[in-house]
């Protein structure tokens, strides 16, 4: 089925959320707040242990009425239907977006051209666990006889960034390997990772979907030589893997065939870490805590499916952030996990969010007059606070904010954790209610800096009225990091969906490519 062009500034709800942005433009969340006492209540969303507050947006009941008839009217509801049973969605490309099959234990039949990719799932995760318990309990030995120690990812983009972060998030579940990850074509960057690398005890695990990528095959091939250094052709069986839907490429380079994993082009780059695009992952951590990520952002991908647009996390999240983006003329979305464990979710989220919706021509082929994709771009708390937080408290620009927390700490330290989340609901209640001239003064007046309160007080009111989202879950398991991933994703999609652009393909990144080819002189 296809997906309809609905220009979504052409709907009656998108000529009312203009009226209603009239009215509700000057708010102050203060007086939001001192109307409906209920509204933490009235503005919260739960699915297991996550919650999500979003009383501290700029919206009322009826802005959300007014966006969840956006959606209906942009047929959101056929579009979630095509999206998961695989219809061509990706239609540039000419083809379906499955990686939520990815993560779906149900045993159903998913029917791609009459083929059930169910199976092929299957068997992937089958070899994706031996494979990393073989590695894991030192059965599989380099060709020196020594058990692997260290293993290294050859990707980039969407080969690189989600297991890396994902890798990153879940340090504190780490099995004895060290994961080191090459991306840049920078030949420093490469050889930074090599030398702290034995070649009798590292394996490389070379992730491309396409097999064709100049950065991954150059990296490939430069650690191939370095290997083979001290190593023979026969020993790279032992030491190289592969994970890409191009075999043919593959196998040239000199990748056993039993040490392919197969990727399949219904997966996005973008989307793709849960795939053998993973293994990386299910190396660092094993794999059961691997299949608990993908369970996890399975329970995602059924509460999406299945929950009214109104309690519906990521269409809610979509919505609002559409809000900001279409009315409120926001230029950009800052991401804030209060954990270091999350320091790459920004980057991960900008090849997501931004390869997929920094587009302009809408699925008519025709250029879009508003803005779609947004920027987004973040740091972990409380590290930015002292970085860029005083230009979302103060600065002329409105920035609407994700803060991501954790009630409890991986390793307790209590004290640290309350101190953590202390600043985490300073940080949102500062940017919502800011603060006025008289109580910059009455502060002022009280810490005895009289002959100071002319020259200094406009500096120091806050505006507030700066709006976020509020992100809660118990703690950082696989289990609710791959909830919060795939709650990302499906924000990414439902945008698409009402900006009417095509999310899934990436043309915008060829030119620089063919160019780069050109200039090269090699
Ligand atoms: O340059 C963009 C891109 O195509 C991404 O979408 C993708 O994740 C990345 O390159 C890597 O591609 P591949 O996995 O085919 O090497």
């Amino acid at each position: 089925m296809a997906l309809k062009n609905i220009n979504p500034t052409k709907t009656t709800a998108w000529v009312n959320l203009l009226a209603h942005f009239n009215e509700i433009k000057n708010l102050h969340l203060r007086t939001l707040s001192e109307k409906n006492p209920n509204r933490k209540n009235d503005f919260k969303l739960q699915l297991e242990n996550l919650e999500v507050d979003l009383s501290n947006n700029r919206i009322d009941r009826k802005t959300l009425q007014l966006l969840n008839q956006l959606a209906i009217e942009t047929d959101l509801a056929s579009a979630i239907q095509y999206y998961f049973k695989g219809d061509t969605i990706n239609v540039t490309e000419k083809r379906a977006v499955l990686h939520t099959a990815l993560r779906d234990f149900s045993q159903q039949e998913i029917l791609i051209e009459n083929k059930n990719i169910s199976l092929e799932i299957g068997q992937t995760l089958d070899k994706i666990k031996q494979f990393t318990d073989e590695v894991l309990n030192g059965n599989w030995k380099g060709f020196s006889g020594k058990t692997i120690t260290d293993v290294v990812n050859i990707g980039i983009g969407g080969s690189d960034l989600g297991p890396q972060m994902v890798v990153e998030a879940l340090k504190f579940y780490k099995t004895p390997l060290n994961i080191h990850f090459i991306s840049n074509i920078d030949g420093d960057h490469v050889q930074e990772t090599l030398k702290k690398l034995n070649p009798e005890t590292t394996l490389f695990i070379i992730v491309s979907k396409t097999f064709t990528t100049q950065e991954t095959l150059t990296n490939a091939l430069t650690v191939k030589k370095w290997f083979l250094t001290c190593a023979t052709e026969n020993d790279i069986k032992k030491h190289f893997v592969a994970v890409s839907t191009n075999l043919t490429m593959v196998k040239e380079f000199g990748v056993a065939d039993e040490n392919i994993f197969p990727m399949w082009d219904w997966v996005g780059g973008r989307f793709s870490l849960w795939s053998a695009v993973g293994l990386s992952i299910s190396l660092a951590v094993g794999f059961n805590n691997f299949k608990q990520l993908l369970k996890g952002a399975n329970q995602m991908d059924q509460h999406f499916k299945n929950t009214p647009f109104e309690k519906n996390i990521p269409v809610v999240l979509a919505l609002i952030s559409i809000w900001y983006n279409n009315f409120f003329k926001s230029e950009t979305e800052v991401i804030l996990p209060y954990t270091e464990y999350l320091k790459s979710l920004a980057p991960y989220l900008q090849q997501a969010i931004m390869e997929s919706n920094g587009k302009s021509i809408d699925r008519n082929g025709e250029p879009v007059n508003y803005q779609t994709g947004t920027i987004v771009w973040g740091s972990t708390g409380t590290n930015s606070q002292h970085a860029f937080m005083q230009l979302l408290h103060q600065g002329t620009k409105l920035i609407p904010a994700d803060f991501i927390g954790f009630k409890e700490s991986l390793y307790g330290l209590t004290e640290h954790h309350d101190k953590l989340m202390a600043n985490f609901y300073a940080q949102i209640q500062a940017l919502k209610e800011g603060k006025t001239k008289e109580e910059v003064h009455l502060d002022m007046k009280v810490s005895g800096q009289f002959n100071q309160i002319e020259s200094l007080l406009p500096y120091k009111v806050f505006e507030g009225n700066k709006p976020s989202n509020t992100i809660l879950f118990d703690k950082l398991t696989p289990f609710n990091l791959g909830m919060l991933i795939a709650m990302y994703e499906h924000k990414i999609f439902v945008q698409g969906i009402m900006w009417n652009i095509y999310s899934f393909d990436q043309f915008g990144v060829e030119l620089g490519k063919e160019l780069a080819n050109k200039i090269y002189k090699g």
